[in-house]
Formats: C-alpha cells, sequence, structure tokens
C-alpha cells in the first residue's frame, strides 16, 4: 500500500492533486458524500488529539464512509502487551485505511511495514512529524497567499519539539525563493538535522521576534511542547517566552497571516483572534478538507463522485 509517513513521501506534483481534490470538495462536498461508501477507517490515537482525530474521523464520515476505534488506547490489546506490529496485521483484516498517532518517533513508518494494502497516516509521531498538519497548513497558504513560493515564513516558538513544525519547514523547503525566520528561546532552536537539510542563506535565527514581525509574510506560532518536556520546571520557565498580542500584531504587515496548528496554551492572546490576519481556525476547517482529498487519494476513489450522485 502507498503511505504518508512524512510529507517528503509525496512529490510535489502528487501535493498539488491533494490540494486542488480539496479546492473540489470544498466547492462541491456533496460530490463526494459517497466515494468512501462501505469502506472502514481505523482511528489509532495512543496519544491526545482534538483536531486530527476529528478531523480524520468527520472526513471520512462525509465521504460516506465509516470508522473503527477505542476511546482509551488502554482499551485496546496493546495494554496486555500486544505489539503494534501485531496490532496493525490486525486491524488490516477489518479496514481500508488506518490513522496513526503514537507518542513514540517512528512508530508510522514502523508498523507501516506490517501493513500489505492498507495505507497508513502518520498523525504525529512523538516529536518527530506530522505531515497531514503540513496538508492542512500548505491548503491554508495557498488560500490566503495565492501559492507558497517567494514567502518570508517566520517559524516562531518550540523548533525544537515542535513536530508539526519540522514537517511543515521540510515541505516548504522544496518551493521557490521561501525564506525562514526562526524565532526561539536558544533551548528550542531548530534541531540540526533540520537545519542541514536547508541552503545556505535561506534561513536565519533569532531569539527577538519585536525584531523580526515586520519582514514576514506568514507568522506560524507553535505551543511549547510540554509533553515533551523531561524538566517541568524548565518547561515553565520557557512556556510564556512568546505572547503575541495586539500590540505586536501593530508591527506586522497588513497582509501577513498568522497561523497556529493549534492548541494554543498563551502563545497568541485571544485579543487577537478577531484580527482579519489571524487565520488558525480557518487552518483548523482546512484541515478536514484536506484530509478527505488524501483518504480519497489513498484509497483511490477520488473519481467516483460521479457515479454516486
Ligand atoms: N494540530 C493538531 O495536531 O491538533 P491536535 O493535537 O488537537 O490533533
Amino acid at each position: 500500500g502507498r503511505h504518508l509517513i512524512e510529507p517528503n513521501d509525496f512529490s510535489l506534483d502528487e501535493i498539488e492533486s491533494i490540494m486542488q481534490l480539496a479546492d473540489n470538495i470544498i466547492a462541491n462536498p456533496e460530490g463526494y458524500s459517497m466515494v468512501c461508501k462501505g469502506k472502514l477507517l481505523a482511528s489509532l490515537f495512543y496519544e491526545p488529539s482534538t483536531r486530527t482525530r476529528f478531523s480524520f474521523e468527520a472526513a471520512m464520515l462525509r465521504l460516506g464512509g465509516e470508522i473503527i476505534g477505542f476511546d482509551d488506547p488502554n482499551n485496546s490489546s496493546v495494554s496486555k502487551g500486544e505489539s503494534l506490529g501485531d496490532t496493525i496485521r490486525t486491524i488490516e483484516c477489518y479496514s481500508d485505511i488506518a490513522v496513526i498517532r503514537h507518542p513514540r518517533e517512528g512508530t508510522a513508518r514502523l508498523v507501516s511495514k506490517f501493513a500489505k494494502n492498507m495505507p497508513i497516516i502518520n498523525a504525529g509521531d512523538g516529536g518527530h512529524e506530522h505531515p497531514t498538519q503540513t496538508l492542512t497548513d500548505l491548503l491554508t497558504i495557498r488560500k490566503f497567499k495565492g501559492g507558497y513560493d517567494n514567502h518570508v515564513v517566520g517559524v516562531c516558538g518550540d523548533l525544537l519539539f515542535g513536530r508539526t513544525i519540522h514537517s511543515l519547514v521540510k515541505m516548504l523547503s522544496r518551493y521557490q525563493g521561501v525564506k525562514f525566520v526562526f524565532i526561539s528561546p536558544k533551548e528550542l532552536q531548530m534541531p540540526e538535522n533540520i537545519l542541514n537539510l536547508l541552503n545556505d542563506g535561506i534561513y536565519k535565527e533569532t531569539t527577538n521576534l519585536d525584531e523580526v514581525i515586520g519582514d514576514l509574510d506568514i507568522l506560524y506560532m507553535s505551543r511549547v511542547q510540554r509533553e515533551r518536556f523531561v524538566s517541568e520546571e524548565e518547561y515553565l520557565r520557557l512556556k510564556d517566552y512568546y505572547v503575541l498580542d495586539k500590540k505586536k500584531m501593530k508591527s506586522a504587515k497588513k497582509d501577513m497571516i498568522v497561523m497556529h496548528p493549534l492548541p494554543r496554551v498563551n502563545e497568541i492572546a485571544t485579543e487577537v483572534d478577531d484580527d482579519p490576519r489571524a487565520v488558525y481556525f480557518t487552518q483548523a476547517k482546512y484541515g478536514m478538507y484536506v484530509r478527505m482529498a488524501l483518504i480519497a487519494k489513498l484509497l483511490g476513489v477520488e473519481d467516483k463522485n460521479d457515479k454516486c450522485i
């Protein structure tokens, strides 16, 4: 089967066709409301989620498919010591496609090796990757900024543990002329292995958001990832390092957009939510449409729409 474990698993042409399908679904959701009739999605979340899980489940239901899953991973036989490999081999007996989130890095890639015909989608593996958030982010950038090339993208917050950021930066670096400004405390800088993938001169690093906010076309804020910290004290010291508020937004371009994968804690003051440049809840909405497109593509049913209506 075909899997989505990290954004680089898909070519730019494949990404483009997912975006176009998402656009078509947004324009004509009824046309796709039965394309997954008779198909089952297994929803395997071994770590908490609101957006990713519910947008995947809503996506499958809105395509006419159905879902299976557990409310609590302790209710699956993994709690009796069953391996994830055996779990996936079993789930494949019952399902057409599976989405998995797990706190351990590399889990989605590992279990994909046990799935013979069932596509596996990585819904987040530890601090590593979150490719469907990247698809959500791309659709948002496309809708608000017209395309991906030549933007100055500020990425602010927990760049060390933020998996949405790792996937997004790897993805955007594949487009023409994108420049990054990495804004973080020294303790939470972008990992070397990702910086090494970027060409010289396409990024700079700073600790000071105020100094750079006026240069940005996109400001991607992120939460300090409490669940990845070994020391609670260190988390508490860093958690409110950046708070984007109305005052800071005054220095930003009139057409800059503020994105955030959510959940947010304090890093964007709620007073910013009414600013037309704040697009993070629209971003969350696009997450469902892009996941509808992804599921339809991976199951090869996107062309069934005409036959079903
Ligand atoms: N953006 C995101 O992954 O949110 P959840 O953790 O709520 O799924």
